[in-house]
């Protein structure tokens, strides 16, 4: 099964209104020459408004999503936007962000009930997990997780933010194994790190679902990916695309790595090998 890759810039606080329409129209212009992969944009959300009105036309692989929302149609909620307001605006949402997790304390049964309130919203969740726990804090920066570190926690966040998730809507989900460490640091995770690690939320999510149903699926890795260490990534069968922070801030840096997913695709397709995530017999 062929899943579509993609690529995330996930723009965090960053951007001024002008920085942001102009590297929206940049990108919107290169992405007409590129199909073989979905670009989404995760700007500040109240520059939504405006880089949608500015873009007169915009290739379908070209999407938006918001970085954060609150999970409630309406109410007293001070400060917070709901996904209605986004309507029209945004097809995606980022739910579980490492940032959410630890600055602003979101839970597992917070984050699992952003996903239910993204997907009743008919948006596609992007739901990221990764190493949170003290022992990984204390190893950033000295040394990196074992695989066996890696599963007992993230396994556990990945299985409460699916949670009551019904079989019907498994496919619009994206799965972001994202570690805190390797955020925002230039710690490089392996390619076959991850592979291994998004294997095993491919098995979770079948034991939950069925195997057919986590074959569509997309799993996608984030964290210091940058145009020197896409192609760690798009060589595993499992990543499906990345979530890039600081190097979505750059046209120049983006797109190549989006040139990168994209062609990592193409170039699979023409030689009958295996697509960048591909179903593993
Ligand atoms: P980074 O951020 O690419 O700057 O490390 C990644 C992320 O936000 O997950």
């Amino acid at each position: 099964m062929h899943r579509r890759p993609i690529i995330i810039g996930n723009w965090k606080m960053h951007t001024t209104l002008a920085d942001a329409s102009l590297l929206t129209r940049q990108i919107n212009h290169i992405a007409e020459t590129i199909d073989d992969v979905d670009i989404v944009l995760l700007p500040p959300v109240i520059w939504l408004p405006t880089l949608l009105t500015d873009l007169h036309h915009r290739p379908r692989s070209l999407q938006f999503g918001v970085q954060n929302f609150y999970p409630e149609t309406e109410g007293a909620f001070t400060g917070e936007i709901g996904l209605g307001m986004v309507k029209n605006l945004a097809q995606y949402a980022l739910i579980g962000h490492s940032e959410r997790r630890l600055v602003l304390h979101e839970t597992d049964e917070f984050i699992n009930r952003k996903v239910q309130a993204a997907l009743n919203a008919k948006l596609h969740p992007i739901i990221c997990v990764g190493e949170l726990t003290p022992v990984m804090l204390k190893s950033r920066g000295r040394g990196r997780p074992t695989l066996l570190q890696t599963q007992s926690d993230v396994l556990r966040q990945l299985r409460a933010a699916l949670a009551g998730v019904s079989v019907r809507d498994v496919e619009r989900l994206i799965i972001c194994y994202e570690p805190l460490w390797a955020v925002g640091t230039d710690e490089n995770v392996s390619g076959p790190h991850v592979q291994a690690v998004l294997e095993q939320f491919r098995t979770v999510i079948a034991l939950q679902f069925g195997r057919a149903a986590a074959e569509r699926v997309r799993t996608i890795y984030g964290g210091s990916v940058s145009p020197e260490t896409i192609h760690e990534y798009t060589t595993q069968p499992d990543i499906d695309g990345v979530l890039v922070g600081r190097a979505s801030l750059s046209v120049r840096t983006f797109m190549t790595i989006a040139e990168a997913v994209a062609h990592r695709a193409a170039a699979s397709s023409h030689h009958g090998t295996r697509q960048l995530g591909d179903t593993r017999s």
